[in-house]
């Protein structure tokens, strides 16, 4: 499973590209205005920090002035997915993006009809919202399970299933166990999954052990 960081933060992402586990990044306009920052600098800076796939949103409604955002979106680096919400518009752009090439996260899914839509358009990535369903009292753990089972059905779907509006390590795990392929996780989260009590408290016993013993191994 991928891991991808749902910041915009650059402070954040370098820490978390520094363990050597972070895939990729995930920016959406909300994220963005948080920083406080210029949008097509701090992109940038976050194409620099990682390596794999940085989704950068565009703003527009209309196809036209869509699909001339994502190319200049898709201008910024080499590694940049546009990524546009699951709309007409934004699924008649995701198709004319992968025809040029370019990498698309098709934003905002909240069905698995829509997810069918955006494989048939050529997303890379689809990014159905867990939590947002899970809030409004629907089980959005079952829409990744309905997703994955029917893109399981047609090998001609590449898109990657890509689990977004991660609240707890618990939806991590279970979106592991349904074989989703990438989770997009809010830093705290993220950091969360590296702790266990038992492993503090079992590596304080095992350093007490190992003074008692003088020894040192360099
Ligand atoms: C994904 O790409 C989105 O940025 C994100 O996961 C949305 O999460 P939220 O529902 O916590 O805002």
């Amino acid at each position: 499973m991928k891991f991808f960081v749902d910041t915009a933060d650059v402070g954040e992402i370098r820490e978390l590209a520094d363990t050597g586990l972070l895939d990729g990044v995930t920016t959406n306009p909300s994220l963005v205005a948080k920083t406080g920052r210029d949008f097509f600098e701090v992109v940038a800076e976050i194409c620099q920090v990682v390596e794999g796939p940085v989704s950068a949103e565009v703003a527009a409604t209309e196809f036209d002035a869509m699909l001339a955002e994502g190319r200049k979106l898709a201008g910024i680096a080499d590694n940049i997915a546009v990524k546009v919400p699951l709309t007409r518009a934004g699924l008649k752009t995701c198709k004319a993006l992968t025809g040029d090439g370019v990498k698309v996260n098709v934003t905002l899914c909240f069905s698995a009809n829509q997810a069918i839509l955006a494989a048939k358009a050529g997303a890379t990535f689809i990014s159905p919202f867990i939590g947002r369903l899970d809030d409004i009292a629907m089980d959005g753990m079952q829409l990744i399970e309905d997703i994955c089972d029917i893109y399981v059905n047609y090998p001609s779907f590449t898109t990657e299933v890509l689990v977004a509006s991660i609240r707890s390590p618990k939806d991590i795990l279970e979106a592991a166990r349904i074989g989703a392929d990438v989770a997009t996780i809010p830093p705290n989260v993220l950091w969360s999954l590296f702790n266990h009590p038992l492993t503090d408290n079992g590596l304080a016993a095992f350093l007490a052990d190992w003074e008692k013993t003088g020894q040192s191994i360099l």
